[in-house]
């Protein structure tokens, strides 16, 4: 095994409150689209159309044409490796939340128990009139699709460009970022606030900053394990029970 997942595995026994960010990447090996990197939903729909609550409120219909077979299939997707060696983590006591950027439930499928999602969840979808929830797949059909009571437009629980995050999941965000000793940043491009801002909270009180892209998405961090989170995060579990093995016994 490369001395830098020796290192890792090492830093995260030792200092032990992990909190791993979660962004598009960590999806991408289940099939889901990412936004910014190559082929990215943003390449080919501008998201002030086709995700921007200003737009939704006029035109609902842009949104649903690009997300409604995404909630229909929700279903369908299932948790990568990223997703379990995370899942992982958490029983084994070193990794104690998942704040994710996704809206595609798939942490918590995986088994993770403490999930945050900032962005909210593609899970429930409510009408804007008469608030009625729907559970995803089971969603009317239409483009958008109406209230089955009241013939409202159906809405995502997700935020839209222009929307405020969830209070509750961001202030939980934000606390898990203060506490944690360390932080894995993992596929995000850390384009959008205020999750970007995540790590730089960590930093900020002397939390150590691993990020786990294909690409670098912050200039300088403790560690950079440049693979995709499919393969690296299960290298890193794997590192850290052998050398858990060794401090145990
Ligand atoms: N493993 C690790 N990283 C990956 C992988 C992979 N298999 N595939 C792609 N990546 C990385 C890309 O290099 C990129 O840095 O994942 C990142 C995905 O970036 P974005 O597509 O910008 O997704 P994200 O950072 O989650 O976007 C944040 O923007 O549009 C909004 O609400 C949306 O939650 C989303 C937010």
């Amino acid at each position: 095994m490369d001395t830098l997942y020796e290192d890792v595995a090492k830093l995260m026994i030792e200092r032990k409150r992990c909190v791993a960010l979660t962004g598009a990447g960590v999806s991408a090996e289940s099939g889901i689209s990412t936004f910014r990197s190559r082929g990215g939903l943003w390449e080919k729909y501008d998201p002030a159309v086709y995700a921007s609550i200003e737009v939704f409120r006029r035109d609902p219909s842009k949104y649903w044409s690009i997300r409604g077979d995404f909630i229909r299939d929700y279903d369908s997707y299932q948790p990568n490796n990223a997703h379990l060696a995370l899942a992982e983590l958490e029983k084994m006591g070193i990794l104690q939340s998942v704040v994710t950027q996704n809206i595609d439930g798939l942490h918590t499928k995986a088994g993770s128990k403490r999930v945050i999602e900032v962005h909210g969840t593609i899970r429930e979808i409510n009408c804007l009139k008469c608030r009625k929830q729907y559970i995803a797949p089971h969603v009317p059909e239409g483009t958008p699709p109406y209230c089955e009571s009241c013939g409202g437009v159906l809405k995502p629980n997700t935020v839209l460009f222009g929307e405020q995050l969830p209070p509750d999941a961001l202030m939980n965000a934000q606390n898990e970022s203060l506490i944690c000793n360390v932080m894995l940043v993992i596929g995000t491009s850390a384009n959008v606030y205020p999750a970007a801002a995540l790590p730089e909270l960590a930093l900020q009180h002397g939390a150590a900053i691993v990020e786990v892209n294909i690409e670098r998405a912050f200039p300088s961090v403790d560690y950079y394990l440049g693979e995709k989170a499919g393969t690296a995060l299960p290298k890193l579990v794997d590192e850290i029970r052998k050398q858990s093995s060794y401090s145990i016994s």
